[in-house]
């Protein structure tokens, strides 16, 4: 069973990370959920639902989800050696994107991307900010260098989206692919005439 870690910050964006634990529960991983603070109030005031509430909402799933409180540095996941496979920050605020960027890693979230990065285990972060400043284009090239996968949520025009559900799908489909867990919910480029 992969074991994917979901961290949620206080960007705006709160929908992709419920329809990408949503999309994970169809499929048998352990989900290892952590929220800060902001990412807690940010998803309860963008989803209209708090996201204990959001949880229980799924019911009975295929996978493992489980939420850690982000002052637990004793959770399995601060560890390299838990042996996870991926972590996905989603929504990523410039603040937390900042800390990562600069090895500040006084929580459970930072820590388990500061070990990410020190493993070379998988990490993807989906930046949400704009306009974006050169200080946050510096921290995402830092983190690109260390071998992050910076994602920005933007829309894939091409393949015609007509809904909010319709884009952000596509966008949590994409993020499935890369960390191996193929699915329907984004369709691959065939080319066009
Ligand atoms: C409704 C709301 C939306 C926000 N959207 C963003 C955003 O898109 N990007 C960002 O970097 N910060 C955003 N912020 C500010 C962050 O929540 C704030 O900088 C916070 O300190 C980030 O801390 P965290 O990364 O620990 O959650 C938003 C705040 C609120 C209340």
């Amino acid at each position: 069973m992969k074991k994917i870690i979901i961290g949620i910050t206080g960007a705006s964006g709160s929908i992709l990370a419920q329809y990408l634990i949503t999309g994970l529960s169809e499929y048998p991983v352990a989900c290892h959920c952590v929220l800060t603070g902001n990412g807690e109030r940010v998803f309860e005031y963008e989803t209209g639902l708090s996201f204990d509430n959001y949880l229980k909402s799924l019911g009975e799933t295929n996978s493992t989800i489980i939420k850690h409180d982000n002052d637990n540095l004793f959770a399995p996941i601060a560890s390299g050696s838990y042996g996870f496979d991926a972590m996905v920050i989603i929504p990523c605020s410039m603040g937390s994107l900042a800390k990562i960027a600069h090895g500040y890693a006084d929580s459970l979230l930072l820590r388990a991307a500061d070990v990410c990065i020190k493993e070379k285990l998988q990490l993807i972060v989906i930046p949400r900010e704009t306009p974006l400043s050169a200080i946050h284009l510096r921290n995402m090239l830092t983190l690109s260098d260390a071998g992050v996968t910076i994602m920005p949520p933007m829309p894939a025009y091409y393949q015609h989206p007509t809904t909010l559900s319709d884009i952000t799908w596509l966008t949590v489909g994409r993020i499935m692919e890369k960390i191996g867990i193929s699915n329907d919910y984004h369709q691959t480029w065939q080319g066009a005439k």
